[in-house]
C-alpha cells in the first residue's frame, strides 16, 4: 500500500491522534487560529499531534444570502447579538465529533474567572469547544439548552472571544503530557504552590551598577531556596492580597 500523503493531522485511525487533546473552536475569524498558538511550544506540540486544533466558521451556518449570524436584542438597546439558530446549527456541526466529557465553553466577560485550576482541569479531560463571542453577546437560550460554561479571562472588555480563546488554550494545552521539558514543568509546580514566582537574574553579573543578589551566586542551593521562598511569599503578600490569604490557610507556617 502506498504511504498516506495525508498530514498526521488527519489520519483519524492513528491510536496515538485518537488520544490527541481536541480544541473545536467556534468562531466568525477562523483565520485568527492557530495565531500565536502556532509559534514555540503550543506550535511543536500541535504539528507533532499532542493536540489539535479545528475551527468551525459561525458564518457558515448564517441565515440567507448574505449568511446573517446576529439581530437587534429583544426588548431594545445598542449593539446586536448573536443569532441562537445560527449558533445551534455550528454547535450541533461542532459538537458531532467531540467526546461527551469534552466541555463548551462560552469566552465572556460574564464568566467564572479563569485560573490555573480549571487548566488543570481542562487538559484532563479529551477536549473543549469553545465559543467566541462578537457583538453585545449570544442568545441566552442556546447558553441555557447546552448547559455552557461561560469563562472570564479577566476583568475588561475584549472586542471578541478569540484572544481569550488563545489564552485558555496555551494555559492548557502547555499542561498536556510532553509539551513542556522538564526544565519548564518546574515552572508549573512553583505557581501551583499558590506563590507568585521570585525574581529572576542571569548575566552579566553587574549590569549598569547594578549586581545579582550574591547569595544566587553562592552556590549554597539551600540557601537559594530560602531566599527564592522568602522572595516569592512577599512578592504574593505584597501583589495579591487574595493569594496570599489562601496559601496561609493552607499551611499556616
Ligand atoms: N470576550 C470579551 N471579553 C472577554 C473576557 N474578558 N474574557 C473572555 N472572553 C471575553
Amino acid at each position: 500500500m502506498r504511504p498516506s500523503l495525508q498530514p498526521r493531522s488527519l489520519m483519524t485511525d492513528d491510536p496515538e491522534l485518537a488520544r490527541a487533546w481536541r480544541a473545536q473552536i467556534i468562531t466568525l475569524f477562523p483565520e485568527a487560529f492557530p495565531g500565536v498558538l502556532g509559534l514555540s511550544l503550543t506550535g511543536t506540540a500541535l504539528k507533532n499531534g499532542l493536540w489539535q486544533m479545528h475551527t468551525v466558521g459561525l458564518r457558515e451556518f448564517g441565515e440567507g444570502k448574505h449568511r446573517n449570524v446576529d439581530d437587534t436584542p429583544a426588548g431594545g438597546g445598542a449593539g446586536m447579538v448573536l443569532r441562537a439558530d445560527v449558533m445551534g446549527r455550528a454547535l450541533e456541526h461542532a459538537r458531532a465529533t467531540m467526546p461527551p466529557a469534552a466541555p463548551i465553553l462560552y469566552l465572556s466577560p460574564r464568566g467564572r474567572p479563569f485560573d490555573q485550576a480549571m487548566a488543570r482541569d481542562l487538559a484532563r479531560r479529551p477536549g473543549a469547544t469553545l465559543i467566541c463571542g462578537r457583538f453585545e453577546g449570544m442568545d441566552q437560550r442556546v447558553i441555557d439548552h447546552y448547559g455552557i460554561t461561560e469563562v472570564s479571562i479577566g476583568d475588561y472588555v475584549l472586542t471578541g472571544g478569540e484572544l481569550a480563546a488563545q489564552v485558555l488554550l496555551d494555559a492548557t494545552v502547555r499542561l498536556l503530557p510532553g509539551v513542556l521539558g522538564n526544565a519548564d514543568s518546574a515552572t508549573e509546580e512553583s505557581f501551583s504552590d499558590g506563590l507568585l514566582e521570585h525574581p529572576q537574574y542571569t548575566r552579566p553579573a553587574d549590569w549598569q551598577g547594578l549586581p545579582i543578589p550574591p547569595v544566587l551566586l553562592s552556590g549554597n542551593h539551600g540557601e537559594i531556596a530560602k531566599w527564592r521562598r522568602a522572595e516569592a511569599e512577599a512578592l504574593t503578600r505584597e501583589r495579591r492580597p487574595d493569594l496570599w490569604d489562601a496559601y496561609q490557610a493552607r499551611d499556616p507556617e
